[in-house]
């Protein structure tokens, strides 16, 4: 695969799968590649294990590629929430992250700070509309506040955080920690921001889950202490016994064990495809998709409460409906895949999302409105 169409081509999966914000169906790329490293493992062959072994650096560079990092700070996880707990249980002071997070970060910071028996102090947020602004930042901010923790997209309101506002907001000597779930891959961003960017492979790499990493950046690394280190992430190069070796100084001392070679392998296939149709030219057809969506909506007299400035938004279009739970009950039976939580309904394109699935999300719309309009 090289071309951005290639890459659009290879979208095999059903028309009408609105679901990239929850999961994204494995790419054809990344299922070949995983039997083919499967069928390595299987040999048993020093050597074979050696070649799929191999996967774990070509992950750690090709995220570190995307994110224009240094590899050698890129960790490989088994989710964005091991990341975040890396880089959170280590700290020290407060740490001011929304209520309305993913649980990934609010839970991980309220654990950590059970944890560490409240030397992490949470400072919770709760900005009206659910929206981490620098505003909404700095008015939390004091003294003793050393992080911020905030999902770069916020997998509710789709709301696309500015992370070079936030990072003016805080200051040059906080720490900025990102949750990059809903962005890495198909938002062009300038992640030199941040401190610490998680991410994962099973969303918009079409990667699978277990294909996750942490970057942690030289400043991150001296802040953080490295708590949750296992036997991968110590100064010794190998197997240790009679001894109990320190944290290694690198971002491997946030790791615990060694890494899946499958999932490396995944992630590393997902993020090669990425980066050759090219971020920037994914994210152009991510926008011009959301569009579509947004007009959609708008057309059938949906509301829409996701942001509709395209700086502000990447994959997410998230639905407020008059009848939330017939919209997805029609959603469903027209064969569209979406989120519908509570009172919204979560719709999530792809770059490579289909004319058919977008058409078909327009005539179900048309249906339900018309639906409504003779039971009136
Ligand atoms: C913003 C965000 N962070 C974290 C996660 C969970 O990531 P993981 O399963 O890798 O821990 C999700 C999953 O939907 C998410 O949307």
């Amino acid at each position: 695969m090289s071309t951005f169409q290639d890459y659009v081509d290879s979208f095999d999966n059903e028309s009408g799968y609105l679901n990239w914000a929850a999961f994204g169906p494995l790419s054809p790329s990344v299922r070949e590649e995983v039997f083919a490293d499967a069928d390595l493992l299987a040999s048993g062959r020093p050597s074979s294990l050696a070649l799929v072994g191999e996967r774990i650096g070509q992950a750690q560079e090709l995220v570190a590629e995307l994110l224009g990092a240094d590899a050698a700070d890129v960790t490989l996880q088994s989710s964005s929430t091991h990341g975040l707990m890396h880089a959170l249980f280590g700290l020290t002071g407060g740490v001011i992250a929304s209520t309305a997070e993913f649980p990934s970060v609010s839970l991980t910071v309220e654990r950590a700070s059970t944890a560490s028996q409240c030397a992490v102090t949470p400072r919770w947020i709760t900005p009206g509309d659910g929206r981490v602004t620098p505003d909404a930042v700095t008015d939390a901010l004091d003294d003793d506040v050393v992080a911020l923790a905030v999902s770069h997209v916020d997998f509710r309101t789709g709301f696309r955080t500015d992370l070079a506002a936030l990072r003016e907001a805080i200051g040059p000597d906080r720490l900025l920690i990102v949750d990059a779930v809903q962005s890495f891959g198909v938002i062009d961003a300038d992640y030199s921001a941040a401190d610490v960017v998680v991410g994962h492979g099973y969303k918009w790499l079409r990667a699978g889950r277990g294909s996750a990493f942490g970057w942690f950046s030289p400043r991150a690394r001296e802040r953080i202490a490295p708590v949750l280190s296992g036997i991968t992430g110590t100064t010794s190069p190998g197997l240790f016994v009679d001894e109990l070796p320190a944290p290694a100084p690198s971002a491997r001392a946030f790791t615990v064990s060694q890494p899946d070679t499958l999932a490396a392998g995944r992630l590393a296939i997902g993020v090669r495809d990425v980066r050759d149709a090219g971020v920037a030219a994914i994210e152009a057809r991510l926008v011009e998709n959301v569009d579509t969506v947004i007009e959609i909506a708008d057309r059938h007299g949906i509301e829409v409460s996701s942001p509709r400035e395209r700086h502000q938004r990447a994959g997410i279009v998230s639905l407020a409906p008059a009848e939330p739970g017939r919209l997805a009950a029609a959603l469903a039976n027209a064969g569209i895949v979406v989120t519908a939580r509570g009172a919204a309904v979560r719709i999530a394109p792809h770059a490579g999302t289909d004319a058919a699935s977008l058409e078909l999300l327009d005539d179900t719309l048309r249906a339900f409105g018309n639906e409504t309009f003779i039971s009136a």
